[in-house]
């Protein structure tokens, strides 16, 4: 089910994007005292209106071109009245844009929650923008108001930032941390042009019966930066829900205007481009062998609020939609992909996903056979440079692979040979000129290291001859019956291999973040991106806000024009 299907489900859908626009004194009317301006609250203090429509939980996404449309998006505590944007810059007039609504009753609780989303297109390159985000009966004395630049056009240097699996600071929730709280200011220490959050956001389907408290305390605590650059999310396993849509995604959907990739599942999947590179978001959930979703594990069933009408939900049960696409992300994984082969300006090609096809960690998930098919073989074809993942909550760095060996796998319980497509190493030492060329093979980065509560910085080793090694997963692993009546377990990885592609391993701390420089270099040069991985060592023990470098990655190449 899409966020619009839900609008139309719920009829709630009673805003029109739409731009009129304002002058100064107009913009101080309303940013100042919204309701003076507004004639619904004329006859009325906003303070004694029944419904409070505040904006809260404000970020910022990309629309399909960065360097012309920014999406604001909010929730607020109940249906907000002509929810808008006011959009400056200095020394220039206001326009105020419209939102719409998009609303989604939580499948569980019965508690119905109310967004808003603010296309603000038409922008010019590479500009700050000041903007104010209100409502009629916004309760608030002064409105929120911030800044945000957009991204810029042709070959210039950005930064951006990334990491997954950041949790919430509200240590009541499962799998929550303080940490989340230092991993979001992580990001405005470093100022990038946006941030990548590869996935499981705040796990709320592990809090099954508070989930939009969750999401309501994820988005809280990123506003500080995501309302001041966009975060481009991905989903993750933990984004799925039972009872919220065909593949449990409602929440994560509604919340989050992403761009359009032209199929029947929007918000998904899609790409867009900053300078010289490409950037491509995938819904790994697709693909994977691993059941990884929402699970009642038993003795007792999860049983929904009466209001919601949904059956109880048996113990044994867990929520698997590998292939819901039927191949069509592949598809448009491949047309998007072959897109750029003759596109000079494209010089970087990035991908981020949640699950892992490369990850040796022996306490998290391991690798995913069903990335390894499914899309590996589209990154060697097309030339992905770079490949971000989380899942697991960690840092571990590949060496460039292409190709795969078949066959040299083991069954984790009976050892036999199993085919796991290990990858295939271009390089297995740090290159002499300290930099590595990824025209031949394609780097993987796991980057789980947001601010979960569970870090699995342990990795795995083969005790024969104490090479790396890795879990695989190369079937699913659904619910089987656990230790005691009633209760239901879900089996680890079936298969292991020598991890011949893992680089480097942080066994220090399962917390960081990632910084990438892309300089685009000159016409007939080399154009290259610097990682660096900051990590915060000791948060196992302390909560801490000292990141400190760890690591450092070289990516370069010829560019195409
Ligand atoms: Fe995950």
């Amino acid at each position: 089910m899409t966020p619009q299907d839900t609008e139309a489900r719920n009829g709630a859908d009673d805003t029109r994007p739409g731009r009129r626009s304002i002058s100064r004194r107009d913009l101080f009317r309303v940013a100042g005292a919204a309701w003076v301006a507004s004639p619904l609250a004329h006859s009325s203090d906003p303070r004694g209106l029944v419904a409070d429509g505040t904006p809260e939980q404000i970020h910022l996404t990309w629309g399909a071109d960065p360097s012309r449309t920014v999406v604001v998006s909010w929730a607020a505590p109940a249906q907000a009245v002509n929810p808008r944007v006011i959009l400056s810059q200095p020394g220039s007039g206001s326009t105020v844009v419209h939102a719409i609504q998009r609303v989604y009753t939580d499948g569980l609780s019965g508690q119905t929650v109310f967004t808003y989303h603010a296309t603000l297109d038409g922008l010019a390159s590479q500009s700050k923008y000041h903007y104010t985000v209100t409502a009629d009966n916004d309760r608030q004395a002064t409105p929120f108001a911030a800044t945000f630049q957009t991204a810029p056009r042709g070959k210039v240097p950005f930064r951006w930032t990334s990491y997954g699996d950041l949790a919430t600071p509200v240590t009541s929730w499962v799998m929550s941390s303080p940490q989340s709280r230092h991993a979001v200011d992580a990001v405005e220490r470093f100022e990038p042009l946006f941030h990548l959050l590869n996935g499981d956001l705040c796990y709320a389907n592990l809090n099954p019966m508070a989930q939009p408290a969750v999401w309501a305390d994820y988005g809280r605590n990123v506003q500080r930066s995501a309302a001041y650059r966009p975060w481009m999310p991905c989903p993750g396993n933990h984004e799925i829900e039972f009872g919220n849509g065909e593949q449990g995604m409602d929440s994560y959907l509604t919340r989050f205007s992403l761009p359009d990739n032209g199929t029947r599942f929007p918000g998904r999947w899609y790409s867009f481009r900053v300078g010289s590179a490409l950037f491509i978001s995938l819904a790994a959930d697709d693909v994977i062998y691993q059941d990884s979703g929402p699970f009642v594990t038993g003795p007792e069933p999860l049983v929904p609020a009466r209001s919601t009408g949904q059956a109880r939900i048996e113990p044994g049960t867990s929520f698997y939609i590998r292939g819901y696409s039927d191949g069509a992300q592949t598809r448009w994984l491949a047309e998007t992909l072959a897109a750029t082969r003759h596109d000079s300006t494209i010089d970087w090609i990035i991908v981020q996903m949640h699950q892992d096809a490369l990850s040796s960690s022996i306490n998290g998930n391991g690798s995913d056979k069903g990335i390894r098919e499914a899309w590996l073989p589209l990154f060697d074809q097309y030339g992905v440079d770079l490949v971000l993942c989380g899942h697991d909550h960690d840092y571990e760095r590949s060496w460039p692979v292409r190709g795969c060996n078949h066959h040299v796998g083991r069954d984790a319980a009976t050892g036999d040979a199993v085919d796991t497509c290990q990858p295939r190493p271009v390089i297995t030492a740090e290159p002499t000129a300290g930099e590595f060329d990824t025209r031949g093979g394609t780097v993987h980065l796991i980057l789980g290291c947001g601010g979960t509560g569970a870090p699995t910085d342990t990795y795995g080793k083969n005790p024969a001859n104490g090479v790396p090694q890795a879990k695989v997963i190369t079937r699913a692993n659904r619910p089987t019956p656990g230790g005691s009546p009633g209760v239901f377990m879900k089996l680890n990885a079936d298969a292991v291999e020598d991890a011949i592609w893992s680089a480097r391993r942080d066994t220090l701390t399962g917390y960081g973040i990632a910084v990438f420089d892309l300089n685009p270099g000159q016409p007939g040069g080399r154009t290259s991106i610097t990682m660096r991985y900051y990590h915060s060592v000791g948060v196992d023990r302390s909560p801490s806000s000292n990141y400190e470098l760890f690591d450092t990655m070289v990516l370069a190449k010829q560019r195409r024009d």
